[in-house]
């Protein structure tokens, strides 16, 4: 999916597939544990590997590194071993490893006749064909960038940093020096009143509260472990997924209709149903918005919160670019009380250092590690020969944590950033080509937002806490801080 919440759903959907996929390689005879022989492509040849065990391949050292706190060592001892790209079997699939940016960028690149989103079956069922998340072609390329064009507009933009202010101060006006205040929990009720203003223009109360008890519980289906049969955990859970979805679908069917009976749909549009409503071309109707609007809620609903939340913890971390983030959106603080003016979106992302802290969180917290494809025709990159039918893994993390690419990778350093471009093939966090995320302003944005907020109104000392890096990334103890406001001391 998203291949991002592929992440979430790594670890849960290996056994049956992998069963299945073993046999069909074992009898193309391709279960060989290392060369390939060349063939027409010259000197091309299919990535040195292993296929690993029968049934679960190397699935269960691959989800071993990733409980662990360098998720990347089952990449790296491969790397040495094989080189940058790699066969391996994963998640219920022969797969291609790529830790190679520029070949990781070819694939992103390539269009849905060579790659295609993969992602296990429960899931697909669960998201159903028409999800943006699997859509190929023209339609998918249509739905992205009306959602793009909208993300990134300044009306947008200006519409979330008032809502998002709103709900910043309601929740810091909660907090206390008495109790510590969970980061984690807090951006992550932050990011979802934004995330549905912008999808929906729901304001917070009983519908969006509804919405969220139905989101929770498709999550939970997505979550399940991977026996899909009657009475078991995951036949469960996917039904009462499925159900959510279509309530939630339900309510959206309701307000589209309330709009087009009020006439309420907007020439220029206040949320993502507006943008699809407007749309003229036919293939875009009500079901399809009112079946996608889930879908587009798995991508930005948790990851928004954990770049939050990692950059509490970095900064925790680092006095050094807390102190210096802190004096930068002060600065600007007074200078925009001196004028006796509000702020506006671009004021947020006006300052470089606080741009270089969320970049450095993006690049060391590998919020998305990675992205599945599925090559629907034998591919040869770089001498590298991708057979029909493999999955390929972009594992990002491997590039973001390159000592060729990021001196010190492993150490929280904003500064790097001063002079470093971003827009490199070595930094993808939001992935690339045909289906870069089309949230990342707004996610950059809610980012600067709630860091201006928290370092202009707080001090605080965290409590010890670490990152656990899967299924999600997360922090274990959901980032206790105990906070001063600045005001009385
Ligand atoms: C820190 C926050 C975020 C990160 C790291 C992130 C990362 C990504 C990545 C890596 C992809 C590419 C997936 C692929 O190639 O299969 C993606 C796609 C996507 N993202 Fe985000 N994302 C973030 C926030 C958001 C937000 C706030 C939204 C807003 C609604 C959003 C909406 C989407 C959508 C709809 C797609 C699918 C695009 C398509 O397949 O055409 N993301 N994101």
């Amino acid at each position: 999916m998203h291949s991002l919440c592929m992440w979430i759903l790594l670890g849960t959907t290996i056994l049956l597939p992998t069963m299945i996929l073993y046999k069909k390689m074992r009898s193309k005879g391709r279960s060989s544990s290392t060369h390939d022989s060349k063939n027409k492509y010259g000197n091309s040849s299919m990535p040195l590997g292993s296929l690993g065990w029968p049934l679960i391949g190397e699935t269960i050292e691959f989800i071993s590194c990733a409980y662990s706190d360098r998720p990347e060592s089952f990449m790296d001892k491969r790397r040495l071993m094989y080189g940058k790209v790699f066969k391996s079997h994963i998640f219920g699939s022969p797969t291609i490893v790529s830790t190679d940016a520029e070949v990781s960028r070819c694939i992103l690149q390539s269009d849905a006749k060579t790659f295609v989103p993969s992602y296990p079956k429960s899931l697909t069922e669960l998201m159903g064909k028409s999800s943006i998340l699997l859509l190929n072609g023209s339609l998918q390329r249509r739905i992205h960038g009306l959602i793009g064009a909208f993300l990134k507009s300044p009306h947008l933009k200006a519409q979330i940093t008032y809502d998002m202010e709103n709900y910043v101060q309601e929740a810091m006006n909660s907090w206390t020096e008495d109790n510590p205040v969970y980061i984690q929990d807090q951006t992550k009720h932050i990011a979802f009143q934004v995330l549905v203003k912008a999808l929906i223009n729901l304001d917070p109360g009983e519908e969006m509260e509804f919405l969220k008890k139905q989101f929770q519980e498709f999550m939970a289906g997505l979550m399940s472990l991977p026996i899909n049969v009657p009475g078991s955990r995951l036949y469960r859970s996917l039904q009462a997924s499925k159900l959510a979805k279509k309530r939630v679908a339900k309510l959206i069917l309701k307000i589209i209709q309330e709009k087009k009976n009020r006439k309420m749909v907007q020439e220029s549009p206040r949320d993502v149903i507006d943008v699809l409503l407007n749309d003229t071309s036919e293939q875009l109707n009500d079901e399809l918005i009112s079946d996608n609007m889930i879908d587009l809620m798995i991508p930005g609903e948790d990851s928004v919160p954990v770049l939050m939340t990692l950059a509490i913890k970095y900064l925790s971390d680092c006095p050094l670019a807390l102190q210096q983030l802190t004096e930068e959106n002060l600065k600007l603080k007074r200078e925009k009380e001196k004028l006796g003016e509000p702020f506006t979106w671009s004021d947020y992302l006006s300052l470089p250092f606080t741009q270089n802290v969320i970049t450095e969180t993006l690049r060391m917290g590998n919020i998305i590690i990675g992205v599945m494809r599925k090559a629907m025709k034998d591919v040869e990159i770089k001498g590298c020969i991708i057979p029909k039918g493999y999955c390929v893994l972009t594992y990002f993390r491997s590039v973001h944590l390159d000592d060729n690419f990021y001196d010190f990778p492993n150490q929280f350093d904003p500064w790097r950033w001063q002079h470093k471009d971003m827009s490199s093939r070595n930094f993808t966090p939001f992935g690339g080509g045909q289906r870069l995320c089309p949230g990342l302003d707004l996610a950059r944005l809610e980012a600067s937002i709630f860091l201006h907020h928290i370092v202009t109104q707080f001090r605080w000392v965290a409590e010890k806490d670490s990152i656990i890096n899967f299924p999600t990334v997360r922090l274990k103890k959901r980032m206790p801080i105990w906070v001063k406001s600045r005001k009385e001391h």
